[in-house]
């Protein structure tokens, strides 16, 4: 719902009211920003949907709203158009005071969707040892976007990297290094400890070692073999086998937290799969007792099917026959873990599509055995990011993209741009490189963030580094004009109260409409919701901008209101901007 300063959820209640006093459902008074502004500024199609369910005449019941709406002061439009659909303006006075209490508003207005609730959401989700890939850098920009957008919302938010520390790449990279004889201690059965605290390997070492081990796993069936034996050692507990890899997880830990925080992506959580091992042993054995795992071909799984089903839905493996523990085992676990420390109302997944079945399987097994508490389980997929050649994105060299590559290929177009527009020409060298930073992770962002989530989209820095256009430099270069004009007005006040053209209310009627971008965005995990209301915010105030004086503007009282407006959208820009991840600059 609504939160209370949100307009159009104040007439929503209003004509709610009004429905409910002609004996109707108060659920027919939704009022929405009218989608034929030249017309309206709101729109209550309720009327239709409330006729059909009553046999009765819609326009009958619109009239019947209509003079009841006509009684409020609010309104300044009660009109009827085509079958039945109510047509409304509200006073410009109620304008001025909406957005008075919106300039007071810390928040903005944003709803309050989140108060007395805990999310966990799990997003970033890299690999150790592995590189990251594009598909670990969109669940780390929109993860993150939700993370920041859940908490603006007043959620109590709690968000988990969940590395990929547990898996066969473990025992590809240990039994490698065995091979490599570089560090045989870790391999010395009779050795007692205690074992080095130097990392025998660096980060550097592990991005070479890890495509080795994996390109000789393929090659050989032997060496994959060997790679699985020394998994399942690692599982059971083997000392060498645990502090090595204790020596992986913290190398990788150092060099992911760079690599996230140079995106200005942050988690409350680095916990991995391993996290949850010690529960692992309970609830296999509790989901045996308990009759939900059963044997398979040597293997313990959890059917999950429902007859409901219309595609073919595999168990969960739980124990592989040779002892090992899975991707599925150690996020059921996690779960447990979960419900244990947050006790959260919502768990959300932000990885990538095609591993929507796993997560039905998770999920699925959670339920039936009870494992969630109250939380809600929710995998929020996404598409890929591909390259001009429609497939997933790599290098020039084809190689994976690096995190770092994609942030440097982006401030050097932003480099680019900016001196291309001649913005920054009298802007000292240390600056204009962390602008060209700020407006290259904006490039970045924006262009992700700006499709839905489950689309595919190609990676084009040329088109999203534009200026114009739908692009995070456009929205920033919008925010920080309208700084440059506020610095310009200095100190003068700025008031709410006049209004005079369609362009200034028409900005007035986006910044209202603030709360419901932001519940629509959370509701739907879809931070392109809150591009698409941004985007329109700079363009509504651009047209503002160019027909009217601000600065110029000879009236004080006019030019006071103007001012106002320009304060809030700036401030509504900023704050948009932050939720997507994106800073703007001083200036440009
Ligand atoms: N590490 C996984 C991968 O690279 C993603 C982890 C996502 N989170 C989870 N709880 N399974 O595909």
């Amino acid at each position: 719902m609504t939160a209370p300063t949100s307009l159009a959820g104040m007439l929503t209640r209003l004509a709610g009211d009004a429905f409910a006093a002609e004996g109707l459902s108060a659920a027919f008074g939704q009022v929405t920003l009218s989608d034929r502004p030249d017309l309206a500024q709101f729109q209550c199609n309720g009327a239709l949907a409330a006729a059909k369910q009553a046999k009765a005449n819609p326009r009958a019941i619109a009239e019947k709203i209509a003079a009841r709406l006509k009684a409020d002061p609010l309104f300044a439009k009660v009109e009827i158009a085509g079958p039945g659909f109510s047509n409304l303006d509200v006073t410009d006075e109620a304008l001025a005071a909406q957005m008075g209490a919106m300039a007071k508003d810390g928040r903005l207005g944003a709803p309050r969707t989140g108060e007395g609730k805990t999310l966990v959401i799990d997003f970033g989700g890299p690999n150790v040892a592995k590189p990251m890939h594009v598909g670990h850098l969109r669940s780390a920009i929109i993860g993150d976007s939700l993370q920041r957008l859940f908490r603006a919302n007043g959620w109590n938010v709690v968000s988990d990297v969940h590395l990929g520390d547990w898996g066969l790449q473990m025992g590809q990279l240990i039994s490698e290094i065995e091979i490599e004889g570089t560090a045989p201690v870790y391999f010395d059965m009779n050795y007692v400890g205690p074992y080095p605290d130097e990392s025998p390997v660096t980060m550097d070492d592990l991005e070479v070692l890890y495509p080795r081990a994996s390109a000789a796993c393929k090659a050989d069936p032997a060496r994959l073999e060997a790679a699985r034996r020394a998994t399942v050692d690692l599982q059971a507990g083997r000392p060498g086998y645990r502090a090595l890899w204790r020596h992986f997880v913290k190398v990788s830990e150092t060099g992911l937290t760079r690599e996230f925080g140079s995106l200005g992506v942050k988690f409350d959580l680095w916990n991995g799969e391993s996290s949850v091992d010690a529960l692992i042993p309970a609830m296999v054995e509790d989901l045996k007792t308990r009759g939900l795992a059963e044997l398979s071909e040597g293997a313990l799984v959890v059917p999950v099917a429902e007859p409901a089903d219309k595609k073919e839905m595999p168990p969960l493996l739980l124990v592989k026959s040779e002892g090992g523990v899975l991707y599925g085992t150690t996020d059921l676990a996690t779960i447990i873990e979960r419900v244990k420390d947050q006790n959260p109302d919502l768990i959300l997944y932000i990885v990538d599509q095609r591993q929507h079945m796993h997560f039905e399987q998770v999920f699925r097994a959670a339920r039936k055995a009870g494992l969630n508490g109250k939380a809600a389980l929710e995998h929020a997929g996404f598409g890929t990011m591909n390259g001009p050649d429609g497939k997933p994105f790599k290098t020039r060299a084809g190689g994976v993209m690096k995190l770092f590559d994609l942030i440097a290929m982006g401030t050097e177009v932003a480099q680019k741009r900016l001196s291309e527009q001649n913005l920054d020409a009298d802007i000292d060298v240390a600056e204009r490189a962390e602008i060209a930073r700020k407006v290259g992770i904006a490039t970045i962002k924006f262009a992700d963030l700006s499709n839905h989530r489950a689309t595919d989209y190609i990676f084009d820095l040329e088109r999203f580094s534009r200026f114009e256009g739908k692009t995070g430099p456009y929205l920033q270069y919008a925010a920080v004009r309208i700084r440059s004009i506020l610095r310009k007005a200095k100190s003068e006040q700025a008031g709410h109260t006049i209004m005079r053209s369609p362009e200034e209310r028409a900005v007035i009627l986006q910044l209202l409409a603030l709360p419901e971008a932001m519940a629509a965005a959370e509701d739907k995990r879809a931070p392109n919701i809150l591009c698409d209301y941004v985007f329109d915010l700079a363009q509504k105030f651009s047209r503002f901008y160019t027909q009217h004086h601000v600065l110029n503007e000879s009236d004080p009282g006019l030019r006071a209101a103007r001012l106002g407006l320009c304060g809030l959208t700036l401030s509504a820009l900023v704050r948009m901007l932050d939720i997507l991840g994106i800073e703007v600059p001083e200036r440009m």
